[in-house]
């Protein structure tokens, strides 16, 4: 056998059903649910400093997708922030990507929720590989895309066929993300929620079954309001996203970007714009507070 491509290489402590061990040498039978149906959730925890960012913003979408799906939470907060700091200890790096998977369990193979079955639960972290110098100040291209997913994508839910495809479509073109219309109106990206500016305000779709509440996305709304930028949550149309002067997308992985091209057109001067430039700054300095802000009820 070859060595295996890039793509395909694994290794670093994770941590699967209650034991910490090699990535390479974790296993899960073929019936977890997970594995047969996609039926489980998941989180992305971006790590600074081996501190993970919004920790309680993180902790509260997790509860709130295993209710929606009906799994029971296998730990409270003060575990699971227990598992992590574990975790991260165990890694050589201090800015990390932590991606922790809950599924229904392994049963024998029927739509309906089996009973009496434990829910698997993984966790790896890895290197955050955030955005290169050059995306964050020439900005990114990104395609739109008709959003073509369910109606519940306010679940961080692991059965993310249309994101993958959506996500490649982008890529396809050379692009770094699509932006997703439903029935004329913004909602998100593939991996990504989206904001648009226009003449100095900031306007992004607010929260729904169609959309993701990204961690990030608060932060940003939050930092938003506190630093006086005028800032709405709103139905925004896809002649505002065309029309935009700028763009930005965010996610945990990819902090804030401007999207500079859309379908091949340069967004407003075609160059990431001042009210990115401010957020990007505030976003940085935000994320290395030693203490996360208290959210809000
Ligand atoms: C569909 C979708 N929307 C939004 C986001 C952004 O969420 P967060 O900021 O919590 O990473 C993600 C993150 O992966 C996502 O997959």
């Amino acid at each position: 056998m070859g060595q295996p491509a890039a793509d395909a290489q694994v290794t670093g402590v994770c941590y699967l059903n209650g034991e910490f061990l090699l990535l390479e040498e974790a296993r899960i039978p073929v019936l977890d649910r997970g594995f047969i149906y996609g039926d489980g959730v998941y989180e992305v925890i971006p790590v600074y400093g081996r501190r993970p960012y919004r920790l309680p913003g993180h902790l509260a979408r997790l509860r709130r997708s295993l209710d929606a799906v009906q799994i029971a939470n296998p730990h409270d907060d003060g575990q699971w922030a227990h598992l992590f700091d574990e975790l991260v200890a165990r890694q050589a790096t201090d800015d990390q990507s932590l991606y922790l998977q809950v599924t229904r369990g392994v049963a024998k193979r029927d739509h309906a929720f089996p009973k009496g079955v434990a829910p698997t639960v993984f966790m790896m972290s890895n290197p955050l590989a955030l955005p290169t110098r050059e995306q964050v100040q020439e900005g990114v291209r990104a395609v739109t895309a008709t959003d073509n997913r369910w109606y519940r994508c306010d679940v961080k839910s692991t059965s993310l066929l249309a994101n993958v495809l959506l996500r490649q479509f982008a890529v396809d073109q050379g692009a770094a993300e699509s932006v997703l219309l439903r029935n004329g109106f913004l909602t998100e990206g593939s991996a990504s929620n989206v904001f648009v500016v226009k003449n100095g305000r900031v306007a992004t779709p607010a929260m729904s079954h169609l959309l993701l509440p990204g961690i990030t996305w608060e932060a940003i709304a939050e930092l938003a309001l506190r630093h006086g930028m005028p800032f709405e949550q709103r139905d925004v149309s896809e002649a505002e996203v065309r029309e935009a002067d700028e763009l930005w997308l965010a996610s945990s992985t990819r902090e804030v970007l401007a999207i500079t091209t859309l379908d091949g057109r340069p967004v407003g001067t075609g160059r990431p714009g001042p009210m990115f430039e401010r957020m990007y700054g505030l976003f940085q300095s935000d994320k290395r507070q030693p203490a996360p802000p208290a959210r809000h009820a």
